[in-house]
């Protein structure tokens, strides 16, 4: 794993870009008059919940969510930290916080909230694990010339 070091990285990152942030936000909020900084729009319809409510309690949901799934074990996956994943990686990058402009960095380097999370968790979707899924058809393919043996591979249980 080498979370830690693109933490590392990251941190660097946000403390560079905060930096810039506070002297080249000034201008656009006086034009804009905005108190967020532009974000990518997540994918599909509508987020987890109504928008204004997730732009104030998205961290009251990951944390309760978190805590629902470390200390009792249960796991939905409604308000869970890959699905925010899923919808709000940047189309540049393919991540929430790789990037200034990545939609979690964004948002907190502008607000000076900083995140462990990405200590131990990816800030990107998960790749499909396609090759792992193609593991039994990929052993009974491999018995090769028999043509039983898928057959005989597919009935067993285990
Ligand atoms: C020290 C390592 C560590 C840190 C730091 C950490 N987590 Fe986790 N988190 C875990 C582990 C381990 C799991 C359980 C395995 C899993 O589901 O990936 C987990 C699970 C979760 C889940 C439930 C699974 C999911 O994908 O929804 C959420 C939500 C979550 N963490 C949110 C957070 C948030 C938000 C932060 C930052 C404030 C954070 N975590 C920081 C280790 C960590
Ligand atoms: C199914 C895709 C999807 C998932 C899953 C999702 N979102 Fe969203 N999210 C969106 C979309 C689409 C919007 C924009 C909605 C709008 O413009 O009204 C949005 C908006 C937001 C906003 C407001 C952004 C702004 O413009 O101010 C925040 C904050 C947010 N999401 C955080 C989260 C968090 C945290 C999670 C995980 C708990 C999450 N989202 C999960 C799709 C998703
Ligand atoms: C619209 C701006 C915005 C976006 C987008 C946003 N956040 Fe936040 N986030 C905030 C603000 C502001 C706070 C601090 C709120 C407070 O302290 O009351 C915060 C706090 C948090 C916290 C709690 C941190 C702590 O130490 O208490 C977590 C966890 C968090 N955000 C996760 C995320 C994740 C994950 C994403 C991306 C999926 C995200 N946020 C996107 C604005 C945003």
């Amino acid at each position: 794993m080498n979370g830690m070091a693109s933490l590392g990285k990251w941190l660097k990152l946000a403390l560079l870009a905060g930096a810039a942030a506070l002297t080249a936000v000034a201008p656009y909020q006086a034009t804009a008059g905005s108190a967020k900084p532009m974000l990518e729009r997540g994918k599909g319809e509508q987020c987890v919940e109504d928008t204004q409510f997730m732009r104030r309690n998205h961290m009251d949901l990951l944390k309760h969510h978190r805590d629902d799934t470390m200390r009792k074990g249960i796991r939905t996956t409604k308000h869970s930290l890959k699905g925010c994943i899923e919808c709000h990686a940047s189309t540049k990058t393919g991540s929430v916080a790789a990037g200034k402009d990545d939609f979690c960095a964004s948002c907190h380097i502008y607000t000076a909230v900083k995140l462990d999370c990405w200590d131990c968790h990816a800030t990107k979707p998960m790749k499909k694990p396609a090759a792992a899924a193609n593991i039994p058809s990929a052993v009974s393919a491999g018995t090769g010339s028999n043509p039983l043996a898928p057959v005989q591979a597919g009935g067993k249980t285990q």
